[in-house]
């Protein structure tokens, strides 16, 4: 699209309106100019999800809206990023990237302009700092519904200060003359000159997310927020889902279990009941039927949702226990019971190891 054309219906609109030569990312993810972080988040996964091109095979216009999602996502969730968009558009946004490194990292950038912008491309070069493992313990009802859980971590950083220090030292080969025919080779230690740095502690405000469906051992990885490196850029800090016991439900894999005691009233003549689920919504249970100990009944789609698609769900399954009235029954109530029971079988004894 021609650029003066923009220019001039940027004239013609309210100055922070005018996002010109770009996509409007924030209509993309369908948010407001001041959507929050968590906001941003949220609409995104809601519509990447629903525009996965798994869903969506050979539509190319849903792989380009799926492209789309996925770039303003990557600039609205970069506070750095978000900033520059405002000001002067996707233009703006590129242009900060510098030399097409893709992701420039807020966070590691700091050693990027270090180490002069560019020219070092072997990732395996680069050395690292340790990768920090935090464990997160968090609820069933905050897997189940999902949550965001905001962390102040409070970390080392270097920051560049005055003079210079060696740095990326490394020893090279010399050959030296020594007469005819006769070389010397020897070793030297050759040093560049960098900027001198000092580490200092910087708090910073984390979000971590509980996605919807996350199972125990699940991470969240936050790139280049781990153990700063000297010569190189920071580890990762890594969240691990630790669920909690909870005290109804119990889960394994996608399927949930919980268990009823109901009384012998309500196993022989039916019964209604409404079990409270990890949202609050109620599990409707009707039963006609006898119910015995043991009894095992399946609600479909009323487990765990699934981490990759949240619309799938597992199985609840219930298991019954029956609580017998306590006391002795008398003469008159025994008979009551053995005419509508009819229940003439003699006990059997039995192995319970062999079977019988
Ligand atoms: C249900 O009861 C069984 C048997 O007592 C027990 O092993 C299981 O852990 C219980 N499940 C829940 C969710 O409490």
């Amino acid at each position: 699209m021609n650029l003066h054309f923009w220019a001039l219906l940027c004239l013609s609109w309210i100055a922070d309106q005018c996002v010109y030569a770009g996509r409007d990312f924030y209509k993309i993810l369908d948010v407001s100019k001041g959507a929050t972080e968590h906001q941003i988040k949220k609409a995104y996964r809601k519509l990447a999800k629903e525009w996965h091109p798994d869903r969506h095979p050979d539509d190319a216009e849903a792989h380009e809206r799926f492209q789309d999602l996925a770039a303003a996502y990557e600039v609205l969730s970069d506070k750095d990023k978000r900033k520059v968009y405002d000001r002067s558009g996707e233009e703006g946004v590129q242009k900060m990237g510098g030399g097409g490194h893709g992701g420039h990292d807020p966070f590691s950038s700091f050693f990027g302009d270090f180490f002069g912008g560019g020219g070092h491309d072997g990732e395996q070069e680069t050395p690292k700092g340790a990768d920090v493992v935090l464990d997160l313990f968090v609820s069933m009802e905050e897997v189940y519904n999902g949550h965001f859980v905001t962390i102040k971590r409070k970390k080392a950083v270097y920051k560049q200060t005055s003079g210079t220090r060696e740095c990326n030292c490394r020893h090279e080969m010399r050959t030296e003359q020594m007469g005819m025919g006769r070389f010397q080779m020897y070793q030297v230690k050759v040093c560049d000159q960098c900027p001198n740095v000092k580490l200092i502690q910087e708090t910073k405000t984390l979000e971590v997310e509980v996605e919807i469906g996350a199972d125990d051992g699940h991470e969240q990885v936050f790139v280049g927020e781990g153990e700063p490196h000297i010569e190189g850029e920071p580890g990762d800090l890594r969240f691990r889902i630790n669920i909690q016991k909870h005290s109804r439900f119990e889960r394994k894999g996608m399927d949930l279990y919980t268990n009823v005691t109901i009384s012998l009233q309500d196993a022989l003549n039916g019964f209604e009941l409404d079990i409270v689920h990890l949202d609050g919504h109620k599990v409707k249970i009707e039963r006609e039927k006898i119910t015995w100990p043991g009894a095992r009944i399946r609600k479909k789609d009323e487990g765990m949702p699934s981490l990759t698609d949240n619309n799938q769900k597992g199985t609840l399954y219930i298991t019954f226990d029956v609580e017998f009235p306590k006391g002795e029954m008398t003469a008159e109530q025994k008979a009551k019971f053995a005419e509508i029971l009819q229940q003439s079988s003699k006990p059997k004894v039995y192995n319970g190891l062999q079977g019988y």
